[in-house]
């Protein structure tokens, strides 16, 4: 389905073509969107952008044009307002059959520039520590990113950059054979990792030989020793299968789970390469860049004195390997704000090794917890797990007291669903930038912008679609959408924005953008359900009011969707 704002681009553009053969009207013939119904459902500024080139009164261009715009697939009226303003009115007929006709919600985004590989890189925990509150945000946000591409037709690959190498590893060993408890590393191998890393913080200072230990056993795990390398092994596949738990819980998936040491052994090459092309020189035995002052970043070092490489080498090689296996579109990184110059380094050294592919670091603020959070809880690290078993009893106890008569398996599955989704959405639905607080009743409630009143207002429709079934009055795909009060339509050209929201969320990297539409949808939704009765309705107006419900419960249901939030039939 084509875009209504490409159709009336496409139609306009022919006027205009006649019009003025002359005019070159690449780029600048644009349709949108207007905020007030009075002026129209879209709107064209072009008269005005291109009249002065042409010499010509834009206010006199704006009427030629509307005058011959006649004929339109779409378009009963275009008005001429202000200094030159074309505003565009849809026929009924034609918005009608839009929504009618929007039973997939298969747009056609052929417009967009789709070619390679977008890949985002996101989630990305340290092996062998649990994953706690801060592993979060990069988890829902990278993941929302990666369906809202391929929702819009891009191929795109998710890739869970994992902190899988480093000094870590070599105290991790040594801890491993010092002081592991089996039996508690078999009930929870990372807690039982993490308790040994803390361990040996501990005792450095009594026991000041573990560390130079520590050295040696790191040394050894990159040189490859076969009894290093399996423990190491064991550490990351322990790591991976307790994330996946997680992950399978929140529903998040990737395609590849290439860590840090995945480009281990491209490091040396790359920091030769730097160096060979003079884009790092050798500083005090190290290998450093160095930037402009106009760029103000601190230099990035890429091999330590003692051989060693850094983070930013691992990206740099992995940027290199990515180069060399995609055709790459784009690489989207969503980490917390504090990596912002790490990205500017990194992503200014590539450009210099001339790796200009384009490259987006989507930074995210921190998350704050409203009083009484986890007054339960000891210690101040708030694991993953603990977090979504607290929403989860305390959507439980939501649903109890909102709908009891529902049984008490589906009132779990329920609450699951509530519970997950309302912590991913209360951290989408925010501006990524700022900082989110989480706050219980809040994200929990049935009212204002949650998971629960979409899921909800979700549910409504689907239960008066049953109810109507059950008065043998089935859906009707065929039935004309009508518009008898200004609410239908209203929350027809709601319908018809979704894609253009899409298309924001995606060009601003911010999933937000979908949960501000969806819940303007919704409170759309709501107007016309409170005041406009359905079931009760004759025939034709009640199989348009069924048709229309049913297209919002779809775009509902795939704009959560794109949010990885599920929706359940009843609530
Ligand atoms: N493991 C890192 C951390 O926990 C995040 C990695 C982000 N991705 C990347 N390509 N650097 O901070």
């Amino acid at each position: 389905m084509k875009l209504i704002e490409r159709t009336l681009e496409s139609e306009l553009l022919a006027v205009v073509k006649e019009l003025y053969p002359e005019i070159d009207t690449a780029g600048k013939l644009f349709v949108q969107k207007t905020g007030d119904a009075k002026f129209g459902d879209y709107q064209t500024n072009f008269a005005m952008v291109t009249a002065k080139a042409l010499g010509r009164n834009p206010l006199e261009m704006a009427n030629e044009i509307a005058a011959k715009y006649v004929n339109s697939s779409a378009v009963e009226r275009a008005v001429v307002a202000g200094p030159g303003f074309i505003n565009l009115f849809l026929s009924d007929k034609f918005l009608g059959e839009y929504v009618k006709s929007a039973r997939t919600l298969g747009y056609d985004f052929d417009f967009m520039p789709r070619r390679g590989d977008v890949l985002v890189d996101y989630s990305s925990p340290n092996i062998a520590k649990r994953m706690h509150i801060g592993h979060l945000r990069s988890t829902v946000i990278g993941d929302s990113i990666k369906r809202i591409y391929k929702f819009l037709g891009y191929k795109v690959t998710g890739d869970n950059h994992l902190g899988d190498w480093g000094t870590q590893f070599g105290k991790l060993i040594v801890g491993y054979r010092r002081w592991l408890n089996r039996a508690d590393y078999e009930k929870s191998p990372i807690e039982e990792l993490e308790r040994i890393y803390v361990e040996f913080e501990r005792r450095i200072e009594a026991e000041p030989e573990i560390a130079e230990e520590a050295r040696v056993e790191l040394k050894k795990l990159q040189d490859g020793d076969p009894e290093n390398t399996r423990l190491w092994t064991e550490f990351v596949e322990m790591s991976l299968a307790e994330y996946g738990k997680i992950y399978g819980r929140m529903n998040v998936s990737f395609d590849t789970n290439f860590g840090e040491s995945y480009y281990h052994g491209r490091m040396p090459g790359v920091v030769k390469g730097l160096l060979d092309k003079g884009i790092a020189r050798i500083s005090e035995d190290a290998a450093v860049v160095f930037f402009e002052e106009s760029e103000h970043l601190p230099p990035c070092i890429v091999r330590k004195q003692d051989g060693a490489f850094l983070y930013a080498t691992s990206d740099l090689a992995c940027i290199q390997f990515r180069r060399e296996h995609y055709e790459i579109n784009r690489i989207i990184y969503v980490t917390d704000d504090r990596q912002a110059d790490h990205f500017r380094q990194v992503f200014r050294i590539a450009d210099r090794m001339g790796w200009n592919e384009p490259k987006v670091h989507v930074p995210f603020g921190f998350m704050k917890f409203a009083d009484g959070m986890f007054s339960s809880r000891k210690g101040n690290v708030i694991l993953l797990d603990d977090l979504l078993d607290e929403a989860v009893k305390r959507a439980r106890a939501v649903i109890e007291e909102k709908n009891p008569g529902l049984p008490d398996s589906e009132k779990d599955s329920v609450a699951e669903k509530v519970g997950i989704g309302a912590v991913k959405y209360a951290d989408l639905s925010k501006n990524r930038v700022s900082v989110v607080i989480f706050d219980w009743d809040k994200m929990l409630s049935f009212d204002g912008n949650t998971a629960p009143y979409l899921m909800y207002t979700f549910a409504r429709i689907r239960s008066m679609i049953r109810k109507a079934e059950e008065a043998g009055k089935n859906l009707r795909e065929d039935a004309d959408i009508m518009f008898h009060d200004e609410l239908e339509r209203a929350l027809t050209m709601r319908v018809t924005q979704f894609p253009v929201a899409v298309m924001k969320a995606a060009e601003a990297y911010s999933p937000n953008l979908i949960a501000d539409y969806l819940f303007e949808l919704c409170q759309n939704y709501n107007s016309f359900y409170n005041a406009l009765p359905v079931l009760k309705e004759k025939d034709e107006l009640l199989y348009s009011r069924l048709l229309l419900s049913e297209r919002v419960s779809r775009v509902i249901k795939t704009g959560l969707d794109l949010l990885g939030v599920d929706t359940v039939e009843r609530m």
